[in-house]
């Protein structure tokens, strides 16, 4: 049996085109995904756009545009964007979809258009109770048990004043809460009230990719809306911190919005993901500078593993004749990459996409010191030099297994570049990260830098 595996970012408003914070919780999903797609699970990533309710209305009216015109051209940039970054989604849900209009009645329970919230507070805690690692980092768990704790309030699920919105079913003078059939969208994608089976297969999903803004919603409404329809509560959520610019919050009044399209000319859309998945440990605040990115990319990119992978062809070229060797089996960095496979493994599981990077960049620094060590440019062309490369060509091989997940195409060019078939896309881990995988007898090729150094 094939495990299935589900994960879904945050809907984002179409108030504005994507900035950095948006393109950081989905290609953090992304790349979790990925991870997971590489160990055979069956993977489904859902994203999409939230567009009712009174701020998209407001930000219409000031585009001088119905918002239904005003939707319809912001949505497409987000899909855009993700597909622009690498991102590979199943299911792009936008909540002005008519799929979403089944938003079922039976989630109030009450007349007035309230949601008794104040009823969930013990089975919110109990069900917390016995799932203690359903919200990672930890301290956020705290944050949620202090708030169910400090007593919960009914809120109101509709609303009067507003047009943009779905009307409810029983009385079309409301629209729903935006936040009401922005959370459905999370079972109604999944086919909740129209395809019975698909739902079953997919729900709970395994991670609510979230900021830390919208915990509440997510961690305290939400459980409790899917209580009260009889229905699991997702098994977990992985909340992630802020992105700041420079030490502040983006906004359009201090002009410090960053568009990842932008920086993906200059860094490249590996560079760029690599960079947001490695810098901050995924939980806390991150801070994001160019020169960060900049001083990120030159060392990790360029001078580590941009060095290994063309330092590795270009000896292989002079003293192997091009011919890429195969591994010792008692080589030592066997034991370095077995650790750096299972310490990423563990890693992305739980969510920490620095950590299961820096276990293949490990690997990376181990493989250079050896390099370092042995001198093979310094040999003559023999057994001797065959036994360093063909070490270092297999934890390369390794290495760009793990490094996957972040860095999809330049990984799959240096998989090419010595000579393996096929797409990385198609291996399975871990095994096929077991050390003695690389065959030798492939003709290996340099290639122009993949991570030209940037001035800093
Ligand atoms: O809240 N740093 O949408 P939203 C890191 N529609 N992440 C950031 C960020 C930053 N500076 N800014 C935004 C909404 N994010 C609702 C969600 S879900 C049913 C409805 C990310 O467009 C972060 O993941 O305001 C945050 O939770 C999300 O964008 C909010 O996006
Ligand atoms: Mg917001």
């Amino acid at each position: 049996m094939v495990p299935n595996f589900a994960a879904t970012t945050p809907i984002y408003y179409v108030t504005a085109k994507p900035h950095l914070g948006h393109a950081y919780t989905t290609i953090v999903t992304d790349a979790v995904c990925r991870w997971h797609r590489l160990c055979g699970d069956n993977v489904h990533l859902l994203t999409g756009t939230d567009e009712h309710g009174l701020k998209v209305q407001q930000y219409a009216d000031a585009a001088g545009k119905t918002p239904r015109e005003f939707v319809d051209e912001i949505a497409p940039l987000y899909a855009d964007a993700w597909k622009r970054l690498d991102v590979k989604y199943d299911d792009f849900i936008r909540t002005t979809e008519e799929r979403i209009h089944k938003t079922p009645a039976n989630y109030v329970e009450e007349e007035n258009y309230f949601f008794r919230l104040s009823r969930f507070e013990q089975r919110l805690l109990d069900w917390y109770d016995k799932h203690p690692d359903a919200i990672v980092p930890d301290f956020r768990r705290n944050e949620v048990l202090g708030f169910i704790k400090g007593g919960l309030n009914d809120f109101s699920v509709s609303r009067k004043s507003l047009k943009w919105g779905i009307p409810l079913p029983w009385n079309a003078d409301h629209v729903a809460y935006v936040w009401f059939d922005a959370l459905a969208n999370y079972i109604t994608a999944h086919g909740y009230g129209s395809d019975a089976e698909r739902f079953a297969s997919r729900w709970p999903v395994d991670w609510h990719f979230i900021g830390k803004d919208i915990i509440r919603f997510h961690c305290v409404y939400w459980p409790a809306m899917l209580m009260s329809a009889g229905l699991e509560p997702p098994k977990g959520w992985a909340v992630g911190g802020f992105l700041l610019v420079g030490g502040e919050k983006m906004s359009k009044t201090t002009g410090n919005v960053v568009s990842p399209l932008d920086l993906i000319d200059e860094f490249g859309v590996d560079g760029f993901r690599y960079y947001v998945l490695a810098d901050t440990a995924y939980g806390n605040d991150g801070d994001f500078t160019y020169e960060g990115l900049t001083a990120r990319y030159n060392s990790d990119l360029a001078n580590n593993l941009g060095n290994l992978a063309a330092r590795v062809a270009t000896v292989v070229e002079k003293k192997c004749g091009g011919i890429g060797p195969t591994p010792r089996s008692d080589s030592p960095l066997a034991e370095v990459a077995a650790a750096a496979v299972r310490d990423a493994d563990a890693a992305w599981r739980a969510v920490q996409p620095s950590k299961a990077l820096d276990a293949a960049w490990n690997l990376i620094r181990a493989t250079n010191a050896h390099l370092e060590q042995n001198e093979p440019w310094k040999m003559a062309a023999g057994a001797a030099v065959d036994a360093v490369m063909g070490d270092a060509l297999e934890a390369l091989r390794i290495v760009v297994l793990l490094a996957n997940p972040a860095l999809p195409s330049t990984t799959q060019e240096i998989w090419r570049r010595i000579g393996l078939p096929g797409r990385i896309e198609d291996r399975r881990l871990p095994s096929d990260a077991a050390w003695g995988g690389y065959p030798g007898g492939l003709t290996v090729e340099k290639g122009e830098p993949l991570f030209p150094r940037k001035k800093s």
